[in-house]
């Protein structure tokens, strides 16, 4: 069995990949600091996967004792690397704070792996090293614009990084996502107060908010409000162990976007949560805020060709399970 490193894997999308590389045979070694996180995920991955993993509260900053793990375990065949912060908006109040954490801990990493002859990694990369794109949709040659904040910075950064590195390496630029494991029990523990649509609207269908407020409805679309490309987090997950094995017999450097390759309004998931739930959403139309992106949505077409990968979940799924993370997060039986 490969063992495989998964840092920040108690994080939303690393407890989701986690489950996906047991399912898929790989052995994962688990690193998170719980700097965005919480030990319910592991309990969480240990009832789904039915089976105890190996874990250790470690600051991927921390060279010693990073190294120190993978002395401790050996073979390890290739590291994850999911470890950094994600909210846009706290980037841009604190531009230090996710340089030093995004950009250190994958530095920190490289210098690991090379100590003990690991050598592939996967990456997390995110739709905002595009920018505001010219055209739609977006694929893997689509050249990097200014970066809106330093969260997109700090990931364009790293993708230069891993580009000049002696690694083997798969950069996944994630589009959005959203939903969680069928059975409710991983998700997201985010510490910042959510800025992302889905969780905006299951916090107002669950009655912490009054209603979503709808970000300009003037845009150049369809129905005047944004567009982005959702895809279920089990989906993006599973685009992991597509990864791993590609790299495996595929070395040196691969980009891929993963998404649906669909765009969606901000009208259309509220009207799908509504839907897909039976549950009433309010919403008012609020001022643009500055920085969004107005349409964005992947070509996957790479992906799907050379990973043998392709995201299957729907929209109304990716609703019932965001719904069901809701409620699960707030001990409600579901
Ligand atoms: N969720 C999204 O919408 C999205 C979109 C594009 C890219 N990404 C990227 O995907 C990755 C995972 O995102 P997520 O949504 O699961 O975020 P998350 O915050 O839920 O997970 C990140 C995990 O890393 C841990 N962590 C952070 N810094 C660490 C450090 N220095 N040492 C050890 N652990 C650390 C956190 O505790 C958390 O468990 C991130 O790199 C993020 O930038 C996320």
């Amino acid at each position: 069995m490969s063992k495989i490193l998964v840092t920040g894997g108690l994080g939303y999308i690393g407890s989701h990949t986690v489950v996906e590389l047991d399912k898929a045979g790989y052995t994962p070694i688990i690193i998170d600091n719980l700097s965005n996180s919480s030990t319910k995920n592991i309990i969480g991955i240990e009832q789904i996967i039915q089976k105890k993993l190996k874990w250790y509260n470690i600051d991927c900053k921390k060279e010693d004792a990073l190294n120190q793990v993978l002395l401790k375990e050996g073979n390890i065949h290739g590291a994850i690397h999911f470890a950094a912060y994600k909210s846009v908006e706290e980037s841009i109040k604190y531009p230090k704070k996710y340089h030093d954490n995004n950009i250190g801990s994958l530095e920190v990493l490289l210098n690991c792996m090379r100590k003990n002859n690991i050598k592939n990694i996967i990456f997390s990369s995110s739709c905002t090293v595009y920018g505001n794109p010219e055209s739609l949709p977006v694929d893997e040659n689509t050249p990097f614009k200014k970066a809106e904040s330093p969260y997109s910075e700090t990931k364009q950064i790293c993708e230069n990084i891993l580009k000049r590195d002696s690694c083997n390496s798969v950069i996944l630029r994630y589009f959005n996502p959203i939903g969680c494991h069928n059975s409710g029990l991983i998700g997201d523990y985010s510490n910042n107060k959510p800025t992302n649509l889905v969780p905006i609207i299951t916090e107002t269908a669950i009655g912490k908010r009054d209603n979503v407020t709808i970000f300009g409805d003037n845009y150049n679309t369809p129905d005047g409000t944004c567009i982005r490309d959702y895809i279920h987090v089990v989906d993006l997950a599973q685009s992991h162990t597509k990864a791993l094995n590609y790299l495996i017999k595929n070395k040196g450097k691969h980009v891929f976007n993963i998404g649906t390759g669909k765009g969606v309004s901000v009208k259309e998931i509220i009207n799908a949560f509504i839907k897909a739930n039976n549950i009433k959403i309010n919403y008012s139309i609020g001022k643009k805020r500055s920085g969004d992106i107005e349409k964005i949505w992947a070509n996957c077409n790479l992906a799907n060709k050379k990973l043998n990968w392709k995201a299957k979940k729907s929209i109304n799924q990716s609703m019932i399970d965001a719904w069901k993370w809701e409620q699960h997060k707030n001990n409600h039986v579901i």
